[in-house]
């Protein structure tokens, strides 16, 4: 048995309407449009503008967005919110092991991330008709939504529907900017914010929307670097997504916490987590914890558990062959190997015209 999510139309990309975030969802102008689907195989229904903001999001978001926008929160909900290829996913296994598997000796540690922990707007990117999100029901999602979600319809929104059904305490991944999120989601939940050095994001975005055919960008790495410093790539302005979380960092339900950080002190930043979360987690579980969410172990036991292009139909089996997969390198300072001088130079001038008013000293790796 198979199920294609994207069978559903995602509503004219032409179309300009009022979310209610107050936000409007407008059409890209048309050479835009066309250059995106020239660089872009991943975007058939096309992508839309929110203003203000400038957000860019696939078509289907407007699907979704009054729904995410009042999603109902709880007290006990951690939400881990980044622009994409900050460390979402790392800090999402810090997270909910700290808080349901403190001793790593609970068996569900060992499901697929995305059933433990759901990411909560992923719906609107199963955009490319031939893309199926559930193969077959023996897959772990599949299974999971028929447990979590017995009388409900996948198709509208499987993982948004899972958001809202899997039991407390929910930890809830996202990329979407506050401003698109519920206005309550600060007095009422908590949110971990990770924020890493654009560098870096640069080089582990281009190499995601390479292998992963939900975007399958197919122009060179100097294009990618442009769309990146125009905010003209998907979920940004990256400045934009960062001052939001930057404006809200004395809220004592926000902790920001740097990818740059994690790496060179994990026991330590588990520790402001440990605080901020109230888990009361021993020194050694911490150590324990920090070992056991290193990059090294992670990607075996995610790799084992689902994180893989046998359950994610869009991973892009020949290219993660030549170049590898989602768990890349996890490391910080690898754009070093990959920006030229002219490059380099360029978006060093971005980050300077941004970091100003930001209040962000970025560290860039050795
Ligand atoms: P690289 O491409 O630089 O290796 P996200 O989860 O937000 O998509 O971020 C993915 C990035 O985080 C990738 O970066 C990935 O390898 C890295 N990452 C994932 N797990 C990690 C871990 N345990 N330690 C360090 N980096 C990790």
């Amino acid at each position: 048995m198979g199920i294609v999510l994207d069978r559903f139309f995602p509503g004219n990309e032409n179309e300009t309407i009022e979310l209610q975030s107050g936000h409007v969802l407008e059409p890209l102008p048309e050479e835009e449009k066309k250059k995106q689907a020239e660089d872009w195989k991943g975007y058939p229904y096309g992508l839309v503008r929110l203003s203000p903001g400038r957000w860019l999001l696939p078509t289907n978001f407007k699907r979704f967005a009054d729904r995410i926008y009042g999603f109902k929160t709880k007290s006990t909900d951690v939400f881990v919110m980044t622009y994409p290829k900050c460390g979402t996913t790392w800090t999402q296994e810090i997270v909910w092991t700290m808080r349901n598997n403190p001793n790593l000796d609970n068996p569900a540690g060992k499901k697929f991330i995305f059933v433990r922990s759901p990411f909560l707007e992923m719906d609107m990117l199963f955009h490319k008709p031939s893309l199926k999100m559930m193969p077959s029901w023996n897959d772990p999602l599949a299974r999971a939504f028929l447990q979590l979600c017995p009388f409900k319809n996948p198709l509208n929104g499987f993982m948004l529907q899972m958001s809202e059904a899997i039991p407390e305490p929910r930890t809830i991944k996202t990329h979407l900017p506050f401003s698109l999120l519920p206005p309550s989601l600060l007095d009422v939940s908590k949110v971990i914010y990770m924020a890493r050095n654009p560098k870096d994001v640069i080089i582990s975005y281009h190499h995601h929307c390479r292998i992963n055919a939900m975007h399958d960008f197919v122009s060179s790495f100097e294009d990618f670097v442009q769309y990146f410093v125009d905010d003209d790539l998907l979920y940004g302005p990256y400045w934009l997504h960062l001052k939001e979380a930057m404006e809200r960092k004395d809220h004592p339900n926000l902790h920001i916490v740097f990818f740059e950080d994690m790496k060179t002190n994990p026991v330590g930043e588990l520790s402001r987590l440990n605080i901020f979360l109230g888990t009361n987690l021993t020194e050694p579980q911490l150590e324990n914890i920090a070992k056991y969410t290193s990059f090294s172990e992670m990607k075996v036991r995610m790799e084992a558990s689902g994180f893989n292009e046998d359950v994610l139909p869009t991973f892009k089996k020949d290219v993660i062959r030549d170049e590898g997969g989602f768990f890349r390198k996890g490391e910080s300072g690898t754009w070093k190997e990959k920006l030229t001088p002219e490059l380099d130079e360029k978006v060093d001038r971005w980050i300077q015209e941004h970091t100003s008013d930001l209040g962000v000293d970025f560290r860039f790796g050795v």
